[in-house]
């Protein structure tokens, strides 16, 4: 049975997480395939919220077995947090949690760095999580960077470190003004996460394979949101990986053939944390009442995150960019009360209409967007349970959108609980 892929369609934070803890009620293994602890996934079973930032969400699930991919970078004292916090809420990763020998470690030096970077870049600043993303991916291409397998391998590591840490001494000495950090406390504090991550080393490339040919279902659950990646998203105003699903291929060590789909998650509204260009953003009382009943505050860094209306200029160009087979809408509820609904479906750039979304950042600062508006509806609709109890309107609402995107939007989200959860048509089926 071939894998499904979960990416975000918007600037992060759609639902992956929820979307995940669903779908594992149906998968064997669940895998991270790209970004660190800048994501921020949140589950909520039964009243009770788990926030994870690297562990895949799958990890809820008794049953299931999670890897963390090559792609994906670790911070391993932030992992470590996040596997007693899941002790002590009683969920046991031993024997489930793999973690793949080839991922990137993320250093001390890399969160100062990622800090001090963007303080440099002033007004162009890119807002990041501070939690050394884009500086551990720079280390990785430059080919200085240190695995996981590295870490296992004292002396491995220990000569990696010296250099490594001789090099960003340098760099946070004489460009950024900050401290040189210690060899010796670095090295003793890593040696020790070593020993007690040691027994989750993977070759989880052949884990993954092995789960495929056994026919198990396999998810791959995407970080960030397309919008965010380091091609195709806003850039500079991105994250420093793939997210789109192509992700997977490298970040997982699958090929096309065992992918049988993308499962695009798209929120009923546009949010983005952070900087950079957001052409449908409300900067008014309607913005902060979205946030308010959307309770838009971040997962990971608790910043407010930026509310407006959907914008389905980017979401035909990320069906594109991500070969979306299903869209599970999330938060349809968020906009009970709102009436009319505007939808972005087109811009206006410098008094010319504008179809699609432009890769020049110049441009998309500029554009002004075209709305259709939509009638609201006044129900709650958290307590519906079918597709056929929600109001007319939050129907047409979905409807439309489905028709402008010419995507199927195969499940409704209408609120954070598993129970929450409108199947149209089955994510997984073709
Ligand atoms: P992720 O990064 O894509 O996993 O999303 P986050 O967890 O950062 O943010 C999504 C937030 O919305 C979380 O607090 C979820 O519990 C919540 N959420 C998910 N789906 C729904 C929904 O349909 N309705 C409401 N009201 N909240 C939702
Ligand atoms: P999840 O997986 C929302 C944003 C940051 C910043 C930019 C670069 O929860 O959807 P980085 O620290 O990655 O260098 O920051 O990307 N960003 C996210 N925004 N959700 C996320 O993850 C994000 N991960 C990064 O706010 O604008
Ligand atoms: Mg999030």
């Amino acid at each position: 049975m071939p894998g499904h892929v979960i990416i975000g369609m918007q600037w992060g934070d759609e639902g992956k997480g929820k979307t995940v803890d669903y779908l594992t009620e149906r998968a064997d293994l669940v895998a991270r395939y790209a970004g660190g602890n800048n994501a921020g996934h949140t589950v909520v079973v039964n009243g009770k919220k788990t926030v994870l930032h690297l562990i895949p969400c799958g990890i809820l699930h008794p049953s299931t077995s999670c890897v963390i991919g090559n792609g994906t970078v670790i911070d391993p004292g932030v992992l470590l947090q996040e596997i007693d916090r899941l002790a002590e809420a009683g969920c046991e990763v031993k024997g489930r949690l793999h973690i793949s020998e080839a991922a990137h470690v993320i250093m001390p030096y890399h969160r100062v760095i990622d800090a001090a970077q963007d303080r440099l870049r002033g007004k162009n600043r890119v807002g990041t999580t501070g939690r050394g993303i884009g500086p551990v991916y720079a280390d990785k291409a430059a080919r200085t960077g240190i695995r996981f397998g590295d870490l296992l391998d004292r002396e491995t590591f220990e000569d990696k470190l010296r250099f490594a840490l001789d090099h960003a001494n340098l760099m946070l000495t004489k460009v950024y003004g900050e401290q040189p950090m210690d060899y010796a406390a670095l090295r003793d504090e890593y040696l020790g996460h070593a020993d007690r991550l040691r027994a989750h080393a993977a070759d989880t490339v052949e884990l993954i394979h092995a789960a495929l040919a056994a026919g198990k279902r396999v998810i791959f659950e995407g970080a960030q949101g397309a919008l965010l990646d380091l091609d195709h998203g806003t850039y500079p105003y991105v994250t420093s990986s793939t997210t789109m699903s192509g992700g997977v291929f490298g970040g997982a060590g699958v090929g096309p053939g065992q992918i049988q789909g993308v499962i695009g998650i798209l929120k009923a509204y546009m949010t983005r944390v952070g900087e950079g260009p957001m052409p449908t953003e409300l900067k008014d009382a309607t913005g902060e009442r979205l946030r308010e009943i959307g309770q838009e505050y971040g997962a990971t860094t608790g910043r407010p995150r930026r509310c407006g209306w959907l914008d389905l200029v980017p979401l035909r160009r990320v069906i594109k960019l991500c070969g979306v087979s299903h869209i599970v809408m999330t938060k349809l509820d968020v906009l009970t009360g709102f009436d009319p609904l505007p939808l972005c479906i087109g811009y206006e750039l410098d008094g010319q209409k504008l179809d699609r979304f432009p890769s020049r950042i110049s441009q998309l600062e500029r554009v002004k967007p075209v709305y259709e508006d939509l009638p609201g509806w006044k129900d709650d609709l958290s307590r519906c349970r079918s597709w056929d109890d929600l109001p007319a309107a939050a129907r047409s609402y979905v409807r439309r959108v489905e028709g402008l995107l010419g995507a199927s939007i195969s499940v409704v989200s209408i609120g954070p609980d598993r129970d929450q959860t409108l199947v149209r048509r089955d994510p997984f089926g073709g």
